[in-house]
């Protein structure tokens, strides 16, 4: 085991060079079944300059590919060629403000101007083109086969900003989404998006200026917690604060659930005590409630301030979140609330896609042993709902695991399926691609492709059956 401070700082550096090869060594066996490209998005650079990026979601956008093919697997990355990326890697220093990053120059230089957009959050599959997300503003358009960049996509300036947490429904196919707009007032802008159509629904007041950053999706409606994480736009727009710093957690606010019907009638707000959630697993509704499991942070505080120092945090457990469901009587507003036996720091929930909106028997979620007080999470737990059990695949002194992928093989059951992730080991710096069969997650890793290189912690990802 590594003896650093903090043996995860270095899965935070930059990764400079674009690569494109086939991965030659790899332990154990990629299942047959398992065919198509999966792309992830993130932080690739953190650093410039010498200096490290004051938050950790001010990092340029970078696109992770691996292909699974009939000759095994290919990796490549590329950065999305944004402003803001094209700028500061001619520039090699901060020209543009970011989400906690602000220009050189002071007030003046600083005062309105928005951040830029680094594409840095996700990506999503529409069509023949991947989108690179980014909750502050529009998507950019990248060519899946070689990364190269397309362009911004603003759907014919129906959009402002397209967030990084679509819903597709997997029997309708249509896929939802929202904007934040930080306008005189601050609106929630819910869209839907069919067979290449984007339609605008009507668009929420909200009483404060908030950081929202995901939803579910249920078969009658789009749902969100929002949190009282409230901005202070003018301290922002003038120049005396960086978007992060004008971020404020107000407790004694409550957290507005709001139920927007897909339909496009009259949502409806459910107030209850303040809590902060990033990311939904899953909603559904089932006989007259509304049940979401999510990761539930008693406020914003300790996240927040993990994210700013991500690179030299000891990422603290004490404060962070819990997988938690909530059941709303829709009825009456009631909610209970339940936790699961996942450890601390639990993050990054997901399920097999094919459930959005339904009852999901399991979600998969990153965590840590309860005994451990610090550190990013180094285990993947598997939930099953039905049956209140839950495994856990430890990844060891060394391994520090990103976002877990649900990617479905022939099957009947929910589970059946490959949970692929990117590993960064500590100690040799280098990053493994690991596949875990979802049946037997405890279990030996199927397969273990060992990169050349490290690939800084990124975001989130898709998986599409084509191959690129
Ligand atoms: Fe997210």
């Amino acid at each position: 085991m590594t003896t650093e401070a903090y043996p995860w700082s270095a899965g935070f550096r930059s990764l400079t060079e674009e690569h494109d090869y086939r991965v030659e060594e790899i332990d154990g066996q990629m299942p047959a079944t398992l065919r198509g490209t999966l792309f992830r998005n993130g932080s690739g650079r953190n650093q410039l300059g010498g200096e490290w990026f004051p938050h950790w979601f001010d990092g340029d956008g970078m696109i992770a590919a691996l292909r699974f093919g009939d000759d095994g697997i290919r990796f490549r990355n590329r950065y999305v060629r944004t402003d803001n990326y094209r700028d500061e890697t001619a520039a090699g220093h901060i020209m543009h403000r970011g989400f906690g990053k602000m220009r050189p120059g002071g007030i003046l230089s600083n005062a309105f101007r928005l951040p830029a957009n680094v594409s840095n959050t996700s990506v999503l599959m529409d069509g023949d083109r991947l989108l690179s997300l980014w909750e502050g503003g529009p998507p950019v358009a990248l060519d899946p086969a070689t990364l190269e960049t397309r362009g911004v996509e603003e759907f014919g300036g129906k959009i402002k900003a397209f967030s990084a947490h679509p819903k597709r429904d997997p029997d309708t196919g249509e896929l939802f989404n929202f904007g934040v707009d930080y306008g005189a007032r601050c609106t929630l802008a819910p869209y839907r998006l069919a067979k290449d159509v984007l339609t605008a629904l009507p668009r929420i007041t909200l009483p404060y200026a908030v950081m929202n950053h995901d939803f579910v999706l249920t078969k009658n409606y789009l749902v969100f917690c929002i949190g009282p994480l409230l901005s202070t736009p003018l301290a922002f727009l003038l120049g005396l604060k960086s978007f992060d710093a004008a971020l404020h957690w107000e407790g004694k606010k409550p957290t507005l659930i709001l139920l927007v019907p897909r339909d496009g009638g009259k949502a409806r707000i459910i107030e209850t005590d303040a809590f902060f959630q990033f990311h939904f697993a899953n909603g559904y509704e089932e006989d007259g409630a509304l049940i979401l499991d999510l990761c539930r942070y008693p406020d914003y505080l300790t996240i927040g301030q993990a994210l700013r120092d991500y690179w030299k945090s000891d990422w603290p457990s004490a404060g962070m979140a819990r997988l938690t469901r909530l059941q709303i009587e829709l009825s009456t507003g009631k909610i209970d609330r339940r936790i699961f036996d996942t450890g601390t720091s639990n993050e990054f929930p997901i399920i097999n896609p094919a459930y959005v909106g339904k009852r999901h028997r399991y979600a998969y979620i990153l965590c840590n042993r309860a005994d451990r007080l610090t550190g990013l999470q180094q285990q993947l737990a598997k939930v099953d709902f039905q049956a209140g059990t839950v495994l856990r695949h430890d990844f060891g002194p060394n391994g520090y695991p990103g976002e877990p992928l649900f990617i479905a093989t022939p099957g009947d059951a929910e589970d059946d399926g490959v949970i692929v992730t990117l590993v960064f080991d500590a100690e040799r710096k280098r990053t493994d691609v690991v596949g875990l069969d979802a049946r037997n997650l405890a279990g030996k890793p199927l397969f273990a492709a060992r990169l050349k290189h490290h690939v800084p912690f990124l975001l989130h990802g898709t998986f599409t059956p084509r191959l690129f």
